[in-house]
């Protein structure tokens, strides 16, 4: 729990610095914030002499869980294959891959968009599956190919932002309300799809029902310590990791001040876990209160593989378009995380049931939730693999 802490606080923390802090300052990366070759692909996404590869570098500039980076690709000049990396997911706490299948959606949108500004027409196949508990031995799996022909390119307001959309974890303004027309524009993103619907949540019962539900499930979900575990293996404290791994999440984008954010990094993490910021209450649940609008994305089957897809490509359009609007967004998923938990070990579907109360319609499945507002600071970039790496 305490590592996760830092990602759902905001609260002060409190650490003491004995001393011989600058050379770590160095080492930590305190001053090279969103430098090194981690974050080279940030950079370097468009390169038009790359053919069909430039589809794939906005592909992994997508939002996956934990940052992962669950994806493969297989490219030609007119196909591409999308492989789920069935070995890359946070363990107990995505048991059945559904939110490595809705990054995996995230991966094909930016993938798609690209297609289009790279003058070509593609076609998106999404393959049918049911999620299961995963093997003890995942081996990659096909779960789309985009097949591809000359077309006109045509760039888009939403391609355009692709490497400025960053998850934003820090609080939102509540005096600076979402504009109706963004909203009204999000709402809109599942007109014309069958299994895909987003719910928003503004008024004030509402998003306290909210609050409440994600700040008891993320309690909840976390106390079992297999899923804590398994979150915190992708969790990279050091900048030698971040640099290495090029993957996992990193204390610059827990949406933290500066100070404590320059301070966390450069102090040994020995004394970082003993004084992790506790303060009165739940930090967790501040942070959520400082939210105009909550969202959820439900879909017909939550194992549904291709409305996982589905449900992962409406994410990361409506964070595309909520980015080129100046809007931040970040994903707040426990309460769905919780419904994954009580499925496997056979509990009561309590969960599931609340949601349910939530949207008032139990026909439709929650798998995805989100809170958007104006930021109080920007959020940073996180790492990502070279495209070299998720090449087969
Ligand atoms: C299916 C899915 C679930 C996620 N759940 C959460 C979450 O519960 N809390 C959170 O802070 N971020 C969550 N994220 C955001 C990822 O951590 C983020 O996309 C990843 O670290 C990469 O960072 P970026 O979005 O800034 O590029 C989720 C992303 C996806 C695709």
């Amino acid at each position: 729990m305490q590592r996760r802490s830092f990602l759902k606080g905001s609260g002060t923390v409190i650490v003491v610095v004995v001393g011989g802090g600058v050379w770590r300052a160095y080492d930590e990366g305190v001053f090279s914030v969103g430098e090194g070759p981690a974050y080279q692909p940030w950079r370097d996404w468009q390169n038009e002499k790359d053919g069909s590869l430039a589809l794939v570098r906005a592909a992994i500039l997508a939002a996956s869980p934990h940052n992962t980076q669950p994806w493969l690709f297989k490219v030609t000049d007119k196909q591409i294959e999308l492989y789920a990396d069935t070995r890359r997911y946070p363990g107990a706490l995505d048991p059945y891959l559904r939110e490595q299948h809705i990054g995996l959606g995230c991966a094909l949108e930016n993938l798609t968009l690209a297609a289009a500004a790279n003058g070509y027409n593609a076609t998106a196949t999404l393959l049918p599956g049911k999620l299961q508990p995963v093997p003890s031995n995942p081996q990659p799996a096909l779960v789309a190919h985009v097949d591809l022909s000359p077309g006109n390119r045509q760039t888009s307001e939403l391609y355009d932002v692709i490497p400025h959309r960053h998850t934003n974890r820090a609080p939102y303004d509540l005096l600076n309300p979402v504009p109706v027309d963004v909203t009204d524009a999000l709402i809109g993103l599942t007109n014309e799809e069958p299994e895909v619907k987003i719910f928003l949540f503004n008024s004030e019962s509402g998003r306290n029902r909210i609050i409440d539900l994600v700040a008891k499930a993320n309690k909840e979900v976390y106390a079992d310590p297999e899923v804590e575990n398994g979150s915190q293996r992708w969790i990279r404290w050091d900048w030698s990791d971040i640099q290495k791994y090029r993957d996992g999440l990193t204390v610059d984008a827990f949406g933290l001040p500066p100070v404590t954010t320059a301070i966390i990094k450069f102090s040994p993490k020995r004394l970082l876990r003993k004084f992790a910021p506790r303060g009165n209450g739940d930090p967790y649940a501040d942070l959520l209160r400082a939210t105009p609008v909550f969202g959820l994305i439900a879909v017909r089957d939550r194992y549904d593989q291709e409305q996982c897809l589905r449900a992962g490509r409406i994410w990361q359009r409506a964070h595309l378009l909520l980015t080129s609007r100046g809007v931040a967004a970040r994903p707040i998923n426990e309460a769905v995380e919780l419904i994954d938990h009580e499925r496997l070990r056979n509990q009561e579907p309590r969960t599931s049931a609340q949601l349910a109360d939530l949207t008032h319609d139990a026909t439709w499945q929650p798998t995805f939730m989100f809170r958007v507002g104006y930021p109080i600071r920007p959020a940073l970039a996180s790492p990502r693999r070279p495209v070299k790496d998720v090449i087969i």
